[in-house]
């Protein structure tokens, strides 16, 4: 990829997008479902552009929402609303009840009183609301505390048998059409067996429910499949599929998965350039111009991203420094003690890796920094899907207060 002609044309700092590596990972995980029924459903939470949305949706994906903005972005973007899922763990009335009137697929709801509210809503509109119920089977994931879901101890989901009581409800109620169940454990997972024994889990309350006339259509196992951010050893999305199909013998339902960083992740580039160098005394840092607002991972959660240095020199020597930004944090940064060239220059680029899903997305105006441009690249040629934000953009919706 020629990031610097890149960012010659569009400025820096700069996300870009590898549309072909999206592509690529959706045909891989589709491929290895395609034994079963089985709908992709996008997590748009992951990488919300517009025409990113519309890429998967070409490629035949559906998408999973978290709110009713995420929701009308899918739909935007050409998602069918009978392959849209809108999950969350606090839904208003207002988002509810736009939901349940543009028909998408089912609601996963996360609560008893969620339920009831959902109830009234579609009685209210005289309309039955297909719905799925996320269960925490209670497992742990193994993976970084603030993106582990699938314990009691978070706020994800209802425990077994709460959700037996809510199934039974809604089976009884004429507004509520209980079609579909769901799991999601956690995100950048890299250990199989801990999704192999939620899947387990959860198909045997599908066989229970069976045996109660309540019948599961959809069996949604959320997303959570983790990348290459370190050189981990990873889950084949083969050994996923296998293990899933594994729990669901004998049953006859529709899989729904929702990834996101496994479709995203690794396609996105995080560009800036280097501003300054400086040393505090023996300390080395170097400043570039993108900042923890654009990028937020790594101050978030002190996640690793590979970093590569584009620079003018030859030279290939390098010596320990800190990648950091210009935001009043110390917090703002983007790498620590990583190897970089040590006659690197003003003006030479700053490739933060696997900035696809969970980067622009988590961005801010901290600072009063506009959100920076999205680049697509597809078939070698490029092209803008978001601009960046002006300051008459940033202060749009304050000035007229003045
Ligand atoms: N389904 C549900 C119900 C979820 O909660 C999530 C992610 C997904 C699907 C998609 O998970 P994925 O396939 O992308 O792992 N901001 C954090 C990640 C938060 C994930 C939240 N839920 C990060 O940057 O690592």
């Amino acid at each position: 990829m020629d990031f610097n002609n890149l960012v010659q044309k569009y400025g820096s700092p700069l996300y870009i997008y590898n549309f072909n590596h999206f592509e690529e990972q959706f045909k891989k995980l589709k491929e290895v479902f395609r034994g079963k029924k089985s709908l992709i459903a996008f997590a748009v939470k992951s990488n919300s552009n517009l025409s990113v949305i519309k890429k998967f949706g070409e490629l035949g994906s559906g998408a999973d929402c978290v709110s009713i903005g995420e929701v009308k972005r899918a739909l935007k973007s050409g998602i069918k609303s009978y392959n849209i899922i809108f999950s969350g763990v606090g839904k208003s009335d207002i988002e509810l009840e736009e939901a349940i009137n543009l028909g998408i697929l089912f609601i996963n709801i996360e609560s008893e009183a969620e339920m009831k509210r959902i109830e009234k809503i579609a009685e209210n509109l005289k309309v039955v609301a297909r719905i799925s119920v996320r269960v925490n089977p209670n497992i742990d994931p193994q993976t970084h505390p603030y993106i582990s879901t699938g314990l009691h101890e978070n706020k994800f989901g209802v425990d077994i048998e709460m959700a037996k009581r809510i199934y039974i409800y809604a089976k009884n109620s004429p507004h509520l059409n209980p079609v579909g169940i769901h799991f999601h454990i956690g995100s950048q997972l890299t250990k199989l067996a801990p999704i192999t024994e939620a899947s387990e889990k959860i198909a045997n309350l599908v066989r229970h429910l069976k045996v109660l006339k309540i019948d599961i259509k959809f069996f949604d196992i959320g997303g959570g499949l983790g990348v290459d951010y370190e050189n981990e050893t990873l889950i084949e999305p083969y050994d996923y599929a296998q293990a899933i199909f594994s729990t669901l013998k004998g049953l006859d339902v529709t899989i729904v998965l929702e990834p996101g960083r496994f479709l995203t992740a690794n396609g996105g580039y995080f560009v800036s350039s280097v501003l300054y160098e400086k040393n505090n005394e023996g300390k080395r840092f170097v400043i570039v111009d993108g900042a923890m607002n654009d990028l937020l991972r790594p101050t978030l959660y002190n996640a690793y991203h590979k970093i590569d240095f584009i620079t003018e020199s030859e030279n290939s020597e390098t010596s320990k420094a800190d990648v950091v930004g210009p935001i009043c944090e110390s917090g703002d940064f983007f790498g620590k003690n990583r190897e970089v060239p040590t006659d690197i220059q003003h003006g030479d680029l700053v490739v933060v890796n696997s900035a696809g899903a969970y980067g622009f997305v988590m961005a801010s105006n901290y600072n009063t920094r506009g959100r920076v441009s999205e680049i697509a690249i597809e078939n070698g040629k490029d092209r803008i899907i978001r601009e960046r934000e002006s300051f008459e953009k940033v202060i749009e919706l304050e000035e007229k207060f003045l």
